[in-house]
Protein backbone atom coordinates (compact mmCIF):
# COMPACT_ATOMS: atom_id res chain seq x y z
CA UNK A 1 0.00 0.00 0.00
CA UNK A 2 1.29 3.30 -1.15
CA UNK A 3 1.85 5.96 1.83
CA UNK A 4 0.29 8.50 0.05
CA UNK A 5 -3.36 6.48 -0.84
CA UNK A 6 -3.40 6.29 3.34
CA UNK A 7 -1.51 9.47 4.92
CA UNK A 8 -3.80 12.22 6.48
CA UNK A 9 -3.86 13.91 9.72
CA UNK A 10 -6.46 13.36 12.13
CA UNK A 11 -9.73 14.99 10.34
CA UNK A 12 -12.24 17.07 11.78
CA UNK A 13 -12.23 19.22 15.11
CA UNK A 14 -12.53 16.60 17.96
CA UNK A 15 -9.85 15.78 20.26
CA UNK A 16 -7.62 13.62 18.47
CA UNK A 17 -7.77 15.59 15.20
CA UNK A 18 -5.02 17.69 14.12
CA UNK A 19 -7.01 20.98 14.24
CA UNK A 20 -6.98 20.54 18.03
CA UNK A 21 -3.42 19.18 17.97
CA UNK A 22 -1.17 21.32 16.22
CA UNK A 23 -0.48 24.24 17.73
CA UNK A 24 3.84 23.28 17.68
CA UNK A 25 3.25 23.57 13.96
CA UNK A 26 1.62 26.75 15.18
CA UNK A 27 4.59 28.17 16.50
CA UNK A 28 7.22 26.56 13.97
CA UNK A 29 4.83 28.76 11.45
CA UNK A 30 5.05 31.79 13.51
CA UNK A 31 8.86 31.54 14.22
CA UNK A 32 9.44 31.25 10.31
CA UNK A 33 7.47 34.18 9.87
CA UNK A 34 10.32 37.45 9.26
CA UNK A 35 11.73 34.47 7.00
CA UNK A 36 8.90 34.32 5.10
CA UNK A 37 8.36 38.44 5.09
CA UNK A 38 11.97 38.99 4.29
CA UNK A 39 11.79 36.38 1.20
CA UNK A 40 8.96 37.97 -0.70
CA UNK A 41 9.50 41.34 0.38
CA UNK A 42 12.98 40.50 -1.52
CA UNK A 43 11.44 38.75 -4.36
CA UNK A 44 9.33 41.63 -5.16
CA UNK A 45 12.14 44.54 -4.39
CA UNK A 46 12.89 47.23 -6.59
CA UNK A 47 9.03 48.19 -7.45
CA UNK A 48 8.92 44.69 -9.13
CA UNK A 49 5.19 44.55 -10.90
CA UNK A 50 2.83 42.03 -8.91
CA UNK A 51 0.73 40.04 -11.55
CA UNK A 52 -3.02 40.92 -11.90
CA UNK A 53 -2.96 37.42 -10.56
CA UNK A 54 -0.75 36.50 -7.94
CA UNK A 55 -0.95 32.36 -7.47
CA UNK A 56 -0.01 30.86 -4.02
CA UNK A 57 0.27 27.46 -3.17
CA UNK A 58 0.71 25.68 0.20
CA UNK A 59 1.90 22.37 0.08
CA UNK A 60 0.61 20.16 2.62
CA UNK A 61 -1.81 22.33 4.02
CA UNK A 62 -3.59 19.61 6.28
CA UNK A 63 -6.94 21.00 7.80
CA UNK A 64 -6.67 22.84 10.82
CA UNK A 65 -6.65 26.92 11.62
CA UNK A 66 -2.84 26.71 10.90
CA UNK A 67 -4.19 26.60 6.89
CA UNK A 68 -5.87 29.66 6.53
CA UNK A 69 -3.28 31.47 8.94
CA UNK A 70 -0.53 30.98 6.23
CA UNK A 71 -2.42 32.40 3.60
CA UNK A 72 -3.78 35.10 5.19
CA UNK A 73 -0.05 36.30 6.48
CA UNK A 74 1.43 35.53 2.88
CA UNK A 75 -1.89 38.36 1.63
CA UNK A 76 -0.83 40.75 4.41
CA UNK A 77 2.85 40.89 3.34
CA UNK A 78 1.86 41.26 -0.55
CA UNK A 79 -0.56 43.69 0.71
CA UNK A 80 1.52 45.19 3.01
CA UNK A 81 4.16 45.69 -0.08
CA UNK A 82 1.74 47.23 -2.60
CA UNK A 83 0.68 49.85 0.20
CA UNK A 84 4.28 50.90 0.63
CA UNK A 85 4.85 51.33 -2.94
CA UNK A 86 4.14 54.98 -3.82
CA UNK A 87 2.31 54.68 -7.06
CA UNK A 88 0.40 51.91 -5.73
CA UNK A 89 -3.04 52.07 -3.87
CA UNK A 90 -4.93 49.52 -2.17
CA UNK A 91 -7.17 48.69 -5.09
CA UNK A 92 -3.95 48.19 -6.96
CA UNK A 93 -3.02 45.24 -4.96
CA UNK A 94 -3.10 41.65 -7.37
CA UNK A 95 -5.79 39.04 -7.07
CA UNK A 96 -4.79 36.50 -5.30
CA UNK A 97 -5.70 32.61 -6.27
CA UNK A 98 -4.86 30.27 -3.64
CA UNK A 99 -4.19 26.09 -4.39
CA UNK A 100 -4.55 24.51 -1.00
CA UNK A 101 -2.47 20.89 -1.54
CA UNK A 102 -2.78 18.07 0.37
CA UNK A 103 -3.23 14.03 -0.23
CA UNK A 104 -6.24 13.01 -0.97
CA UNK A 105 -7.38 11.80 2.25
CA UNK A 106 -6.60 15.46 3.60
CA UNK A 107 -10.15 16.67 5.18
CA UNK A 108 -10.53 19.47 2.19
CA UNK A 109 -14.05 19.90 3.57
CA UNK A 110 -13.75 21.23 6.89
CA UNK A 111 -10.87 23.83 5.48
CA UNK A 112 -13.83 24.34 2.38
CA UNK A 113 -16.49 25.32 5.27
CA UNK A 114 -14.09 27.48 7.03
CA UNK A 115 -13.81 29.76 3.99
CA UNK A 116 -16.97 32.04 4.28
CA UNK A 117 -16.31 33.04 7.64
CA UNK A 118 -12.34 33.56 6.33
CA UNK A 119 -13.62 36.10 3.20
CA UNK A 120 -15.46 37.86 5.71
CA UNK A 121 -12.49 38.29 7.93
CA UNK A 122 -10.75 39.38 4.93
CA UNK A 123 -13.68 42.30 4.01
CA UNK A 124 -13.62 43.39 7.42
CA UNK A 125 -10.12 43.60 7.90
CA UNK A 126 -9.13 44.92 4.00
CA UNK A 127 -12.61 46.14 2.57
CA UNK A 128 -15.56 44.81 0.63
CA UNK A 129 -12.84 45.26 -2.59
CA UNK A 130 -10.42 43.19 -0.90
CA UNK A 131 -12.46 40.26 -0.04
CA UNK A 132 -13.76 39.60 -3.37
CA UNK A 133 -10.30 39.75 -4.49
CA UNK A 134 -9.27 36.27 -3.01
CA UNK A 135 -10.03 32.75 -4.28
CA UNK A 136 -9.18 29.83 -2.90
CA UNK A 137 -9.39 26.33 -3.95
CA UNK A 138 -7.79 22.55 -3.20
CA UNK A 139 -5.28 20.78 -5.33
CA UNK A 140 -5.20 17.42 -4.01
CA UNK A 141 -2.33 15.18 -5.24
CA UNK A 142 1.23 14.43 -4.23
CA UNK A 143 4.10 16.99 -4.11
CA UNK A 144 6.09 14.50 -5.64
CA UNK A 145 4.53 14.10 -8.77
CA UNK A 146 2.84 17.40 -10.85
CA UNK A 147 0.16 19.35 -9.59
CA UNK A 148 0.20 22.65 -11.36
CA UNK A 149 1.35 23.64 -14.98
CA UNK A 150 4.53 24.67 -15.75
CA UNK A 151 5.47 28.05 -14.57
CA UNK A 152 2.04 28.78 -13.56
CA UNK A 153 2.54 29.31 -9.58
CA UNK A 154 4.37 32.99 -7.69
CA UNK A 155 5.04 31.75 -4.49
CA UNK A 156 5.07 27.93 -3.31
CA UNK A 157 4.59 27.54 0.76
CA UNK A 158 5.18 24.21 2.77
CA UNK A 159 5.31 23.69 6.63
CA UNK A 160 5.92 20.73 8.28
CA UNK A 161 5.31 18.46 5.25
CA UNK A 162 8.55 17.46 3.42
CA UNK A 163 9.71 15.24 5.66
CA UNK A 164 7.10 12.63 4.62
CA UNK A 165 9.19 10.67 2.59
CA UNK A 166 7.26 9.48 -1.33
CA UNK A 167 7.84 5.73 -2.36
CA UNK A 168 8.38 3.58 0.70
CA UNK A 169 5.68 1.36 0.85
CA UNK A 170 4.06 0.22 4.29
CA UNK A 171 4.84 -3.23 4.89
CA UNK A 172 1.65 -5.49 5.78
CA UNK A 173 3.09 -8.67 7.23
CA UNK A 174 4.79 -7.35 10.38
CA UNK A 175 6.01 -5.13 12.69
CA UNK A 176 9.97 -5.55 11.87
CA UNK A 177 8.88 -4.75 8.07
CA UNK A 178 6.89 -1.44 9.35
CA UNK A 179 8.83 1.67 7.87
CA UNK A 180 7.27 4.93 8.68
CA UNK A 181 8.54 7.31 5.85
CA UNK A 182 9.67 10.08 7.51
CA UNK A 183 13.33 11.84 6.71
CA UNK A 184 14.77 14.76 8.43
CA UNK A 185 17.88 15.82 6.63
CA UNK A 186 20.46 18.06 7.72
CA UNK A 187 21.41 21.84 6.68
CA UNK A 188 24.39 20.25 4.45
CA UNK A 189 22.27 17.44 3.12
CA UNK A 190 19.02 19.90 1.56
CA UNK A 191 21.97 22.53 0.35
CA UNK A 192 23.19 19.33 -1.84
CA UNK A 193 19.95 18.32 -2.93
CA UNK A 194 18.97 22.32 -4.05
CA UNK A 195 22.70 22.01 -6.11
CA UNK A 196 22.23 18.62 -7.51
CA UNK A 197 18.90 19.32 -8.78
CA UNK A 198 19.75 22.65 -10.05
CA UNK A 199 16.60 24.56 -10.89
CA UNK A 200 16.42 26.56 -7.50
CA UNK A 201 18.59 29.33 -5.80
CA UNK A 202 18.99 29.14 -2.04
CA UNK A 203 17.95 32.43 -0.37
CA UNK A 204 18.05 31.55 3.11
CA UNK A 205 18.90 28.58 5.41
CA UNK A 206 17.78 29.06 9.00
CA UNK A 207 18.14 26.51 11.83
CA UNK A 208 16.69 26.62 15.00
CA UNK A 209 15.16 23.87 17.46
CA UNK A 210 11.91 23.39 19.05
CA UNK A 211 11.63 21.58 22.41
CA UNK A 212 9.42 18.56 21.91
CA UNK A 213 6.68 20.33 24.10
CA UNK A 214 6.55 23.86 22.17
CA UNK A 215 3.48 25.33 21.80
CA UNK A 216 1.98 23.46 25.15
CA UNK A 217 1.34 26.58 26.47
CA UNK A 218 -1.07 28.26 24.19
CA UNK A 219 -3.58 31.32 24.90
CA UNK A 220 -6.25 28.84 25.42
CA UNK A 221 -4.97 27.41 28.39
CA UNK A 222 -2.55 29.67 29.29
CA UNK A 223 -4.31 30.18 32.94
CA UNK A 224 -4.62 27.11 33.56
CA UNK A 225 -2.13 25.95 36.58
CA UNK A 226 -0.19 22.47 37.33
CA UNK A 227 1.50 21.01 40.23
CA UNK A 228 4.81 19.90 39.09
CA UNK A 229 3.60 16.13 38.31
CA UNK A 230 0.51 17.38 36.41
CA UNK A 231 2.55 19.15 34.28
CA UNK A 232 4.84 15.87 33.00
CA UNK A 233 1.53 14.41 32.67
CA UNK A 234 -0.01 17.09 30.66
CA UNK A 235 3.29 17.61 28.70
CA UNK A 236 3.80 13.93 27.60
CA UNK A 237 0.04 13.98 26.64
CA UNK A 238 0.47 16.64 24.93
CA UNK A 239 3.35 15.70 22.84
CA UNK A 240 1.54 12.21 22.70
CA UNK A 241 -2.05 13.49 20.99
CA UNK A 242 0.28 15.69 18.29
CA UNK A 243 2.35 12.56 17.29
CA UNK A 244 -1.35 10.53 17.60
CA UNK A 245 -2.97 13.45 15.33
CA UNK A 246 -0.23 12.79 12.49
CA UNK A 247 0.80 9.37 12.29
CA UNK A 248 -1.97 7.45 13.42
CA UNK A 249 -3.45 7.04 9.72
CA UNK A 250 -0.55 5.06 8.95
CA UNK A 251 -0.58 3.15 12.34
CA UNK A 252 -4.08 2.14 11.87
CA UNK A 253 -2.99 0.35 8.71
CA UNK A 254 -0.90 -1.76 9.93
CA UNK A 255 -1.72 -2.73 13.42
CA UNK A 256 -5.62 -2.21 13.31
CA UNK A 257 -7.46 0.75 15.10
CA UNK A 258 -8.43 -1.49 18.69
CA UNK A 259 -4.56 -1.15 19.94
CA UNK A 260 -4.18 2.92 19.30
CA UNK A 261 -5.56 4.64 22.52
CA UNK A 262 -3.15 1.92 24.38
CA UNK A 263 -0.10 2.63 22.24
CA UNK A 264 -0.75 6.82 22.35
CA UNK A 265 -1.39 6.29 26.28
CA UNK A 266 1.71 3.96 26.62
CA UNK A 267 3.88 7.06 24.37
CA UNK A 268 3.06 9.55 26.58
CA UNK A 269 4.65 7.48 29.74
CA UNK A 270 7.50 6.89 27.65
CA UNK A 271 8.02 10.72 26.53
CA UNK A 272 7.63 11.77 30.14
CA UNK A 273 10.50 9.48 31.21
CA UNK A 274 12.39 9.86 28.53
CA UNK A 275 12.20 13.88 28.94
CA UNK A 276 13.22 13.35 32.66
CA UNK A 277 16.59 12.47 31.18
CA UNK A 278 17.15 14.36 27.80
CA UNK A 279 15.77 17.22 26.32
CA UNK A 280 14.33 16.47 23.24
CA UNK A 281 14.43 18.73 20.38
CA UNK A 282 12.65 19.11 16.79
CA UNK A 283 15.68 20.48 14.38
CA UNK A 284 13.38 23.04 12.07
CA UNK A 285 15.18 23.99 8.52
CA UNK A 286 13.97 27.66 7.30
CA UNK A 287 14.32 27.65 3.63
CA UNK A 288 13.81 30.23 0.87
CA UNK A 289 14.18 29.23 -2.59
CA UNK A 290 13.42 31.35 -6.02
CA UNK A 291 13.71 29.77 -9.22
CA UNK A 292 16.57 30.02 -11.60
C1 LIG B 1 2.19 17.93 9.89
S1 LIG B 1 1.09 18.33 8.59
C2 LIG B 1 1.50 20.04 8.36
C3 LIG B 1 0.28 20.85 7.99
C4 LIG B 1 0.46 22.36 7.91
N1 LIG B 1 1.36 22.74 6.85
C5 LIG B 1 0.92 22.93 9.24
O1 LIG B 1 2.05 23.43 9.31
O2 LIG B 1 0.15 22.88 10.20
C6 LIG B 1 1.85 17.58 7.15
C7 LIG B 1 0.91 17.50 5.95
O3 LIG B 1 1.67 17.13 4.79
C8 LIG B 1 0.85 16.28 4.00
N2 LIG B 1 1.69 15.52 3.06
C9 LIG B 1 2.63 14.58 3.35
N3 LIG B 1 3.15 14.07 2.21
C10 LIG B 1 2.53 14.71 1.19
C11 LIG B 1 2.63 14.63 -0.22
N4 LIG B 1 3.47 13.78 -0.81
N5 LIG B 1 1.86 15.44 -0.97
C12 LIG B 1 0.99 16.32 -0.41
N6 LIG B 1 0.85 16.45 0.95
C13 LIG B 1 1.61 15.65 1.73
C14 LIG B 1 0.16 15.40 5.04
O4 LIG B 1 -0.99 14.78 4.53
C15 LIG B 1 -0.16 16.44 6.13
O5 LIG B 1 -1.42 17.00 5.98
Amino acid sequence: MEVEQVLHMNSGVGQASYANNSSLQRMVISIARPTLKESITEAYCNNKVFPECLRIADLGCSSSPNTLTVVSEIIHIIEAISCQRSNQQIDKSPAFQVFLNDLPMNDFNAIFRSLPSFYERLKKEKGDKFGTNCFITAMPGSFYGRLFPNNSMHIVHSSYSLHWLSQNIIEAESLDKFNMPLYFPNEKEVENVIQEEGSFSLQKLNAFETAWDTGFITIENSDKKYNDDDDKLERGKYISDYMRAGLESVLVKQFGETVMDELFQRLAYKVIESMAKEKWQHKNLVISLTKK
